[in-house]
């Protein structure tokens, strides 16, 4: 049973199908949520926090694949609150062709994943957001041809979103360069560990100006995550020197892009001048939120050609 709750679940030549399957026609994945008798898979979609991006890509490619997908809110299921993780994991198998969760803690999703007889797909936890480090993979790929020897800066905190990019990118041979302030940057384990997944490179700097220079893309994300409310005020006071600005942003390669999984706050992380200036692919980025989608799902559920 092949599950996705990091990006390190798929190989080097994995993505490259994955790739490749999203940037197929969505008819000729030959619709893999159909049963044999035509009639629609489902496909649950649980929240535990808000979204626009992950929410409707998903429902639109799992339509795309022939399914048919039932939204419900976290409080509704209620994982281990109104039941266990695994009796919801064991009875939406029975319903479903997959199971997607978007969790506050990580475990919740290895924990549905263990007891699931149908894939489980992490829509974002604590941890990881591996299906946006495919769209901002796919998004480079497309910009650059390739991510071989690019230098990817990624600025601000290190989190679910930054972990996801470094490990795609270091799988596909990228230089990743993160500069993150102290407390809220990558360990020394984790920068190990990362380093080791592909032909790829990542290292760190408290010093935003040295990590942006000379990079083909930078990217950034919010300095208050969904569930880290209660700090934001000791966060924007940490992260204030960590904005990407057009100053920033001129330290870059000429032909640098911005990018950001969205939302953004303007005046905080990115200045509004720089997320919509013609650097940016933020846009082209959150479409391939759906792109991707399609296409891991599709290699999930067994397309591969
Ligand atoms: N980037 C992203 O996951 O956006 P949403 O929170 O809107 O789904
Ligand atoms: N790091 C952000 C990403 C939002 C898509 C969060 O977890 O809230």
């Amino acid at each position: 049973m092949r599950h996705l709750l990091n990006i390190t679940d798929l190989t080097f030549d994995e993505i490259k199908l994955v790739f490749e399957l999203s940037q197929r026609q969505p008819s000729s994945l030959g619709c893999p949520l159909r049963s044999s008798e035509g009639t629609p898979i489902g496909a649950a979609l649980i929240f535990e926090k808000p979204s626009n991006r992950t929410r409707h890509s998903m429902e639109i490619a799992v339509v795309e694949l022939g399914g048919h997908p039932i939204y419900t809110r976290g409080e509704e299921v209620g994982l281990d609150t109104r039941e266990p993780v695994e009796d919801v994991a064991r009875i939406m198998s029975g319903y479903h062709g997959l199971i997607a969760a978007r969790v506050f803690k990580h475990g919740i999703v290895e924990r549905l994943a263990r007891a699931s007889s149908v894939p489980v797909i992490n829509m974002l936890s604590d941890f990881s957001h591996p299906l946006q480090g495919l769209a901002d993979a796919l998004t480079m790929v497309q910009e650059f041809g390739s991510l071989s020897g690019k230098t990817v800066a990624y600025v601000g905190d290190y989190n679910n979103v930054a972990r996801s990019l470094g490990e795609i990118c270091v799988i596909l041979g990228a230089h990743y360069r993160l500069a993150c302030p102290e407390g809220y940057d990558a360990s020394g384990d984790e920068l190990q560990r990362i380093s080791t997944l592909g032909s790829g490179s990542i290292e760190q700097s408290s010093r935003p100006q040295e990590i942006v220079a000379g990079a083909h893309a930078v990217h950034t994300d919010t300095w208050v995550s969904m569930g880290q409310e209660a700090e934001k005020a000791e966060r924007l006071q940490i992260f204030g020197s960590y904005a990407v600005t057009t100053d920033l942003m001129s330290r870059a390669d000429s032909q640098g892009i911005f990018m950001h999984c969205l939302p953004a706050y303007r005046g905080y992380e990115v200045s509004a001048d720089v997320i919509d200036s013609s650097a940016s692919r933020v846009i082209q980025q959150g479409h391939n939120r759906l792109h991707a989608s399609r296409g891991v799902l599709a290699f999930m559920l067994g397309v591969s050609q």
